[in-house]
Parts: C-alpha cells; structure tokens; sequence
C-alpha cells in the first residue's frame, strides 16, 4: 500500500502519445496539478498510431511504457486515445503503476452530460475500428445509442494549425453531417487533438451539441486519482517538465508549443532501442 509519506509523491508522472497530441493531455494535467512533475514521451519517430494495427500499437505502448517506468513514474497516463483504445487493458495488467487512459474519463463525462441518450464519438481509424468506446459506454449504461465516426484528416489539420477557415469548415461539415441526422446531444472527442478543432465543430454541430474534451475529464480523474492514492505533490516547489521524443526534436517544438501553448525548453531526443538494450 502506498502511504503519504512515501517518496513516490515527488517522483513524476509519466504521460505518452504517438507524437505531438499528448500535450493538450499535458497542458490540461499542469493546469489541474501545478506541482507535479512531468515526463512527456511522443513516438514520433513511430507516430501516427491511429493507422496502424491494433497489435502494432500494443508493442508500441508496452515499450513507451517500459521507457516511462525506467524514468522512475509513479504514474503512466496513456494520452493517445488509439493506444488507450486498443492497449489500456494489457498494460494496467502488465505493470504494477497505476496506469490510466484517456477513454474511460470521457464517456463518463459523456454519459454525465447527455440527455437524449443519444451520443456521438470521434476518432482515429484505429479508435474507432476498435470499438472501445462504443463497448464501454454501453457496458456503463447499456440504454444509450453510439454513433462513431473516424475523421483522420483532422489530425494533419490540426498539427498545420488549420483550425479556422473554409476548407476545414469544409472537411469537418462533411465528417460531421451525419450526427445532425441521428440528432446526438453529445460528442466524445476521442483524440488528442481534437480539442484544437473544437470551435469548427461546433459551428458544424450547433449549440445542441455538448463537446466532450478528454483532456480536461482525464486530468481531472489524474488528480483525484493521486490523491486516493496518497501520491499527489503538494510541495510548492516548481516542478520540472521533460520532454522527450524518438525522432527528431524540431518539427515537434514548432508544432507542440502551439498545443501546449507555451514553450517547450529542452527536448530530448531517445533511442528506444538503446535504452531498452
Ligand atoms: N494521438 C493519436 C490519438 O489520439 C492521434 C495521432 C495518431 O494517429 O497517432 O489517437
């Protein structure tokens, strides 16, 4: 049993994606746990994730975690909603960290919210073939209608800051066309970078449409995750953020800093190989 005096509380809390998308996951943890330190891992030199199969992206998040866990973490938060989707269960079962995911956050916060019963998701291919979200929002509450929908060209939007404007108007009218007709009152965001796009779709959706942001529902669960557990940080100190990648920094600074919102100092690049051997 972790106790409060334990040294756990000052080690930091480790958080993966596929690439650029965890740091809205990130902006949303520092917002809610000022005090905690970060270790941010993007796969960039594997990403994106969202295309590849489910057993790629199980031998992928075993191995980030594994890099995670040897930065001494005394949490994993699996920021990529494809990985949380297809790797969430093995991982909680593989290591002993508490390891958390970005799915279950957000049909809570979904399930919470909708009135009609009626619920939208969206996601990568790899989220949506899945199934994941689909399978627990009915498992929670087996009364409510899913109605999933990948919408891939929005990851490349997003990381080209594309977020305004008639042709991502366009892209996502199309996408999003027919939620109108099944008449959702709720759309899970089911990937990281999403929350970037919120203002088109909802100008595509309407004001009838809640959005449901898993970044800011899965920092909430972290915190109070941390203290359940009598791990979180209270010291005053300002905590130190690291930030790590698997291919070259630079496209990562230019395109994270406007995810994050701020700036990234110091990126690291890794070799996964190397550090596994
Ligand atoms: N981070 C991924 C997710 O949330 C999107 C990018 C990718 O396909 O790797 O599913």
């Amino acid at each position: 049993m972790i106790s409060g005096t334990d040294p756990l509380n000052k080690r930091p809390i480790g958080i993966f994606d596929s690439g650029v998308g965890g740091l809205t996951v990130v902006k949303q943890v520092m917002d809610a746990l000022p005090c905690e330190a970060i270790v941010y891992f993007g796969d960039t030199a594997r990403v994106p994730y969202g295309t590849k199969s489910a057993r790629a992206v199980q031998a992928f998040a075993v191995q980030d975690t594994e890099f995670l866990l040897r930065q001494n973490v005394k949490m994993v938060i699996v920021a990529c909603h494809t990985a949380s989707s297809v790797a969430l269960t093995s991982l909680a079962g593989r290591f002993d960290v508490p390891i958390l995911g970005v799915v279950e956050p957000g049909v809570d916060s979904a399930l919470k919210n909708t009135k009609n019963g009626k619920i939208g998701v969206i996601g990568t291919r790899g989220t949506i073939a899945s199934r994941t979200y689909e399978e627990q929002l009915l498992a929670k509450d087996p009364g409510v209608q899913v109605f999933p929908k990948a919408c891939p060209l929005f990851v490349p939007f997003a990381e080209e800051g594309w977020l305004e404007g008639e042709i991502i108007f366009k892209v996502a009218e199309t996408y999003l066309k027919p939620f109108r007709e099944s008449g959702i009152d709720t759309l899970i965001l089911g990937c990281t970078h999403y929350p970037l796009l919120k203002r088109v779709i909802a100008q595509v959706l309407g004001e009838g449409v809640a959005l449901i942001d898993s970044a800011t529902e899965t920092a909430r669960v972290v915190r109070k995750r941390l203290y359940e557990l009598k791990i979180a940080n209270d010291s005053q100190s300002v905590p130190e953020h690291r930030f790590t990648v698997s291919d070259i920094p630079e496209p990562f600074r230019d395109v994270g800093e406007r995810f994050l919102g701020k700036k990234l100092g110091r990126i690291e690049q890794i070799d996964l190989e190397k550090v596994q051997a």
